[in-house]
């Protein structure tokens, strides 16, 4: 691989001035190489702000075009959205995911009405923003129970289909609801409906500021480690991702995504499959708090977004797509 050495080689050289770092340049980002998250809440006229997301906001669905707007003005491609759903609408069994009048469902039809197809929309598929224990899946005897859950999982991405979304994405982490989901959408006439597996999820310290801005922190009960997986694993990851492949799945996640470049590239390279990284609620509170008290550079945001595409991640699900035009400046 190495033709040469010192003195007659010397890496430095490419490097000399600005024009031919851009020019030898191996990794660059694009608006395309993002997903915008949107937070949703109830009621009208609001922008609501997050405490422990500084700069992430929540919409009502009646000003969830000022976000969307922007997102389309800078060429993002997708959304992905969550809601904070109510506490008097959580329940044991998170019935609420299959109100076809719920935050998700009246947001994906109100951007569908107003956008078309100018933006691609993604929801997740789980049940912890409307179960009272929030857990993403229902409970029996202490236990997440996989099979029983599915069934709801699969009425949840028929729904979302139904509204409009574009892409559906389990983020549950239940054995088989790749396939089953997959199967659903099918007989139901979505065969153009993706799905955008959460494969290799972790169970993760990072999420908290995410659990605070749904409202889910507070009501959860115990830990995630039975279905998201043990950060110390690698292998299993790719367990993960090989099964979702085999049951339909079109695209995978890893999450979190900083401290998880590893899997990233793993996957990439064995399977040659598009994927998507979650650069994670956590990962963004430590660097706007970072940055905030001046301790590393703004560029620092670029940096980090550069990695995952260094890792081979196809794009990128960060909240700081909305700001996009001024981290690539
Ligand atoms: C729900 C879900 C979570 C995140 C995305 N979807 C939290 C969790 O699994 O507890 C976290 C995203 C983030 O931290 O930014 N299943």
């Amino acid at each position: 691989m190495i033709t040469g050495k010192y003195p007659n080689l010397r890496l430095r050289r490419n490097r000399k001035e600005s024009w031919t770092r851009r020019l030898v340049q191996e990794n660059t980002l694009s608006p395309n190489d993002f997903i915008l998250p949107i937070f949703l809440i109830d009621g009208s006229n609001k922008k609501e702000s997050i405490s422990t997301m500084p700069g992430v906001f929540r919409y009502t669905i009646n000003r969830i075009s000022q976000i969307v707007d922007k997102a389309i003005k800078k060429g993002i491609p997708m959304v992905a959205l969550f809601p904070k759903t109510k506490n008097t609408l959580k329940n044991n069994l998170g019935t609420e995911s299959l109100n076809e009048n719920n935050l998700v469902c009246r947001a994906i039809v109100e951007i569908k009405k107003r956008y078309k197809n100018q933006i691609g929309i993604m929801c997740d598929v789980a049940l912890d923003p409307y179960t009272s224990h929030g857990h993403d899946g229902l409970i029996k005897s202490n236990q997440i129970i996989n099979d029983e859950t599915i069934e709801v999982l699969i009425n949840q991405s028929l729904l979302q289909a139904e509204m409009g979304c574009d892409v559906i994405a389990p983020s549950d982490m239940m054995d088989g609801r790749i396939g089953k989901i997959r199967k659903a959408l099918d007989n139901s006439n979505f065969k153009n409906t993706q799905i955008l597996s959460y494969a290799a999820k972790y169970a993760s310290s990072f999420y908290g500021p995410f659990r605070d801005a749904v409202g889910s922190k507070s009501s959860l009960k115990g830990d995630k480690k039975t279905y998201q997986m043990d950060f110390r694993n690698s292998d299993e990851a790719i367990r993960e991702v090989a099964l979702d492949i085999k049951e339909g799945a079109d695209m995978v996640m890893v999450k979190p995504g900083m401290p998880y470049l590893d899997i990233i590239k793993s996957i990439k390279e064995k399977f040659r499959i598009p994927v998507l990284a979650y650069q994670v609620s956590g990962e963004y509170s430590l660097l706007e708090a970072a940055i905030n008290k001046k301790l590393i550079q703004r560029n620092a945001v670029y940096e980090s977004l550069v990695s995952f595409k260094r890792a081979g991640a196809n794009a990128i699900v960060s909240y700081y797509a909305d700001r996009i035009d001024k981290i690539l400046e």
